[in-house]
Parts: C-alpha cells; structure tokens; sequence
C-alpha cells in the first residue's frame, strides 16, 4: 500500500513521488493551506493540501486526529524558515495528490500529546497510549535488547529452548497461578514462577548450555518493578564456574549498554552479602550514592541510652549511623518528614545528630534530640567513627537487624534523591554469599534464593548441624539499586538436595510427592550446573530510563493484578466451572474500568 514509512522521507527523496500511510497526528487550516503531520513507527512528515489539488484538498477538508489515511505526493524542499532541524523529515514536506482515508477515529479519549495522561485512562486504552512517540521508543529498546541478548547468547553456544507452562509448582518464593484441570477433576496446573527445574533438568540431560526468554508468573504484591507476569533472560550452563559464567553474563549485560546507550559500563565489583548489608542495608545496594552505614553497636554496649543499649546487646539487632554529608541544612519539618517514612517502615522512631557550624574560631555546636542521654566520650565516638565534621547530620537506625537495614536503607535512598547526591550514571555490581536460610516467626526457615541452590563448602551433614550458618553460592546482579538478575549454583547430588528439604521442613514423602522427578533425575550422574536469569523488564526499564514496570510492557497489569483494557480476571461461564468440577463461585462483580 505504501512505499517508505513516513519518518523516512528525509531530504534524499527530494523531487520524488511517494505513497505514505499513517495516522494524522496534527492537523492545520490556514483558510487555503492544509498542513498534517502525518505519523507512523517510524516518525511524522508534514503533508500539505493545496487549493490546486481540488479533489484532494477537499478530501482533506475532513481530516481529524488519529484517521488512518495513505496519501501519493511529490516530496518538495520546506521553506527556509520552516525547516525542522530536530527531526529527519524537517526539510521536506509532502505536496499531496491524491488522499485516501482508510479509516475515521473517533475524538481520542487521551491526549496522545501528553505525558500526563491518567495511567488508568492510558491502561484502558492501551492500544492508543502505545501510539504516542515514547511508548513506541521503550518497546523498540526491548526488541532490540532481545535481539541483542539472543545474538550473544546463540553465538555462544546456548540453545533456545522452550519449557511447559502448564507444570508443577517451582517454589521461588511467590503464590502459584493454578489452572484446573478438566480430566483431572481436583488437580491443577501451576504456571512457571520460573522455569528453574525444567532448565536443571536439560543441564542433567546433557544440553550443557541453555537460554530462554520466557514468561514467569509470580502471584505475589506488586510494586513499580514487579508485574505477576513477566519476563526472564533464563540462563544454565553445566561444567562452568561461576566466577566464569559471571563474567560471561558481564559481557553480555556491558555489550547491551554499549549498543543501547553507547556507554561503557565500568566493571562490576564483586561484594558479599554481608558487606552489603552492613554499609548498606540492602541487598541491592545503589552505589551511586556515597553514602553508607557505619556499625556503632560495639560503642554502646553499656551506654545509659537505653535506644541504643539494648540494640547494641540483643545478637539479631544493630546500630547503625547514616552519615550524611552537608545534611545539618536539613530542617526541623525535612528531619520529622523522615521520622515519619521510617516509622513507616517499621522503625520505633529516628535519633539524629547535626555538627552545626558556628562562626570562625568557635567549636562546632552538636545538637541531637538524644544529647542528654549521651556521654561526652559517646558523642566523640560517633564523630570519629562515622567521620562526621561541621555541617552534617547523623542519621541512626537501632533495632531488630532487618528493620534497620530496611527503615535507614531506604532513607538513604530518599535523602539522596532529596539532596542529589547520586555521583554516577551507572553502577552495576555483583552482590554474592548469600545466606543459605532466612528465619521467620512466622514462615519458619526458608530459602533465601531457592532450594535448589548450593551451600559453601558444607557437607550435607555439616549443613543439618547449622543451617543458619551456611553461605549460598549464589549471586545477584545489581544495577543502580535494581535487582536485574540473580542465579546460584546449583545442588548436583541427591543427598544434598534431600539435606536441604529436610531442614525445609519438607517430609519425605512431600518431597517424593513435589520433586519426585528431580530426586529420580539426580541419581544419574547429574553434573555440576550454574545458571541465573535476568528480568527483561528491568532491565529494559534501565535502559529505556523509567521506573515504572508498566512503561515498558506492551500490556501490562495495574498494581491489583488486573487489566483495565480487557477487564481480565474476568468470570467463568458456568458451564466451564462444571467441566472443571469447580462450584460456582460468588462471583464478584467485574473489574471496573475507568
Ligand atoms: P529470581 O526470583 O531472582 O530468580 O528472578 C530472576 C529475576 O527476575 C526478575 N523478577 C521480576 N521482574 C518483574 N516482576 C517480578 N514479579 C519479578 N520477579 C523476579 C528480577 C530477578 O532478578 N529461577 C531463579 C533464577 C536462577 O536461579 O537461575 C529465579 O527466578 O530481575
């Protein structure tokens, strides 16, 4: 139907005739002179309608936003002073002679001109946001990011191989999606939370080198970069350290920032979890921001602050300080406002400390609402662990081990945002050694990655004896304090896989019922296998330069697991619910769509 698209007619095709087709982005009468931008994938090119041209001037008489039309015209110079230099096109225009319109719109219910459209509105009417110029970009970047990503991996040696969606539960931690059975009355399905048995499974069956780029299904909280369906780069590799297949998947994720962004990509430190949780209370740590936790627990042992006294003395507490260079400008309302955030987040409360400057010659003033409950020789022992000097603050985080870490980490991320502190584009890094186990009241042990992860340098036995004690070989790749990817090594040996699921809690005969297959599978010379997988999401959503999940899938759910577009979950007729053997439901009503 056309020749070129509309944002490749670039001065190159000056004095030609083309056919174009696209939808009219913009449109202007000037009483004689009709002017359209007309847009495609590919870009917009001013088409003019003139009074001579009877039969298509009048046609264009009707035009509107968003109609699809295909116009043949004579490509012409723009007048000097109407010259574009911001876009390909902005030397030429169009001179139509002859206009077709392909179809009519309707008034848009949002303004594709706008980034500030409602994202309920723009969910709704999915297919129209997709239109606008930027929407376009991101979903191009993530093409191209898988491209690349299956350009790297095919050229070295992985296969492309496909996995079941309709399977046995893979516990990574979240909720199943289930699908009922019609044959098996009773029995279901559960979508991949990811393919990770299926991968180690090929590993056994000798395919040494596996990739896939698949969907996953995690029914679990969503926030901003967590959608219930998404995408993995799923990576598995027998025979290779992981210290090797971490610095192939370095390469790879390097040439994606090359290619894309054109930036070179410094090289990824390597950081046990330990260290970052200490500096930084996360196990994802954004190091463009120089700011870190100093330990302080040790200093007071028997202080008179009871805060911090009993912190220091509980063995699964903390204290620790958050230096913040030049913050003493903060304000009384900035300092309650983060009060508040970690009260949020489930701190009992925030003791801050400000060096105050005082005019030339004086001793800077400290001030700190926990001065009266402090010794002289605590206040200099702050100072100089932590560095502190006039004009910061000293922010503190005492408590339960994991509610430091969570509360003051992400202060440190809010304070940095508030003060623009970030120092770099880009800081990538490994963060490995993970704990094997994580304890709660409430869950009891579970596995910190998944439990088909390899302990350190423990026997089964050894493993039973302390399991709380016991490092996972298993490591994240972290990207501006985005998880993008994590893996481990995996179990090869059955009486290790059996040692883990013991300390699970998972009898013999739930692991005969659940990982029957894999137990089986391993007794037969299953070989030493590594592997890992990225979220594509994210690190599209890096690459593309948004913090919102949603920007960068075509379809995506809202934060209530739903799709505004089609209404989806949406109810089952009756008669499927009586295939399934499922008594009907009382079923609610449906999702409202704005
Ligand atoms: P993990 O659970 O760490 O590991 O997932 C791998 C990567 O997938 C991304 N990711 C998500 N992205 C968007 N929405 C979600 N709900 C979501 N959940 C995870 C993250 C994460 O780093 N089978 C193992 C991998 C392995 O061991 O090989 C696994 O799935 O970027």
């Amino acid at each position: 139907m056309r020749d070129i698209y509309c944002g490749q007619v670039t001065r190159e095709f000056l004095g030609r005739t083309v056919t174009l087709c696209g939808w009219v982005a913009k449109r202007r009468d000037l009483g004689g002179l009709i002017f359209i931008d007309l847009r495609d994938r590919e870009g917009t090119v001013q088409a003019v309608f003139d009074p001579d041209e009877k039969t298509a001037h009048e046609a264009a008489a009707e035009l509107r936003n968003e109609y699809c039309v295909r116009l043949t015209g004579e490509v012409r110079p723009r007048p000097e002073d109407q010259v574009k230099h911001d876009r390909a096109t902005g030397e030429v225009e169009i001179y139509v002679r002859s206009l077709e319109i392909l179809n009519r719109s309707a008034p848009l219910p949002l303004d594709l001109n706008q980034e500030a459209n409602a994202e309920d509105l723009r969910l709704k009417y999915r297919y129209l946001d997709l239109r606008r110029p930027e929407m376009l970009r991101r979903l191009r970047t993530r093409s191209r990011i898988t491209s690349i990503v299956r350009s790297f991996l095919d050229g070295h040696g992985f296969l492309d191989m496909e996995t079941p969606m309709l399977g046995k539960p893979t516990p990574e931690g979240a909720r199943d999606y289930l699908v009922p059975s019609r044959i098996h009355h009773g029995k279901f399905y559960a979508l991949p939370q990811s393919p990770q048995l299926y991968k180690q499974l090929l590993m056994m069956a000798g395919f040494d080198r596996y990739y896939q780029i698949v969907k996953c299904f995690r029914d679990e909280d969503l926030r901003a970069d967590r959608q219930p369906e998404f995408t993995q780069v799923d990576i598995e590799t027998s025979f290779l350290r992981p210290e090797s297949l971490r610095s192939l998947m370095e390469e790879m994720i390097r040439g994606l920032w090359k290619e894309i962004l054109k930036v070179d990509l410094p090289s990824f430190p390597v950081m046990t979890w330990d260290e970052a949780m200490g500096r930084f209370g996360s196990d994802k740590p954004d190091l463009r921001i120089p700011l870190e936790f100093t330990e302080l627990a040790d200093l007071f042992r028997e202080s008179a602050f009871s805060v911090f006294r009993d912190a220091a003395v509980s063995p699964a507490s903390r204290v620790a300080a958050l230096r913040i260079p030049g913050g003493a400008t903060l304000t009384r309302k900035q300092i309650d406002q983060h009060t508040a955030y970690v009260k949020s987040l489930g701190a009992g409360g925030l003791v801050w400390m400000k060096v105050n400057r005082l005019p030339e010659g004086a001793a800077p003033e400290i001030q700190s609402p926990a001065l009266k409950f402090l010794s002289e020789e605590e206040i200099q022992g702050i100072l100089s662990r932590t560095g502190a000097g006039e004009g910061d603050i000293i922010y503190f985080g005492a408590g339960a081990f994991s509610t430091v870490c969570a509360s003051l980490g992400a202060l440190r991320l809010k304070v940095a945002g508030e003060l623009n502190l970030r120092t770099s584009d880009w800081a990538p890094l490994w963060v490995v050694d993970f704990p094997m186990f994580e304890e709660t009241p409430e869950a009891g042990i579970s596995a910190m990655h998944h439990p088909f992860t390899a302990p350190r340098g423990v026997t089964p036995e050894e493993l039973e004896k302390e399991p709380m004690k016991a490092y996972a070989d298993a490591y994240d790749m972290v990207i501006n304090g985005y998880e993008v990817g994590g893996g481990s090594v995996r179990i090869h040996r059955e009486e290790m896989q059996q040692a883990v699921f013991r300390i699970l809690g998972i009898s013999p005969e739930q692991q005969r019922e659940k990982f029957g297959f894999l137990l089986d599978a391993l007794k037969y010379g299953a070989p030493p296998h590594a592997g890992l997988a990225f979220g594509l999401d994210r690190l599209t959503m890096l690459l593309t330069g948004t913090d919102n999940i949603r920007d960068v899938i075509a379809f995506p759910k809202t934060t209530a697991a739903s799709c505004l577009m089609t209404g989806a979950p949406g109810h089952a007729p009756e008669e499927s619910l009586a295939e399934l053997a499922i008594s009907s439901l009382d079923q609610e009503d449906d999702i409202q769509t704005p």
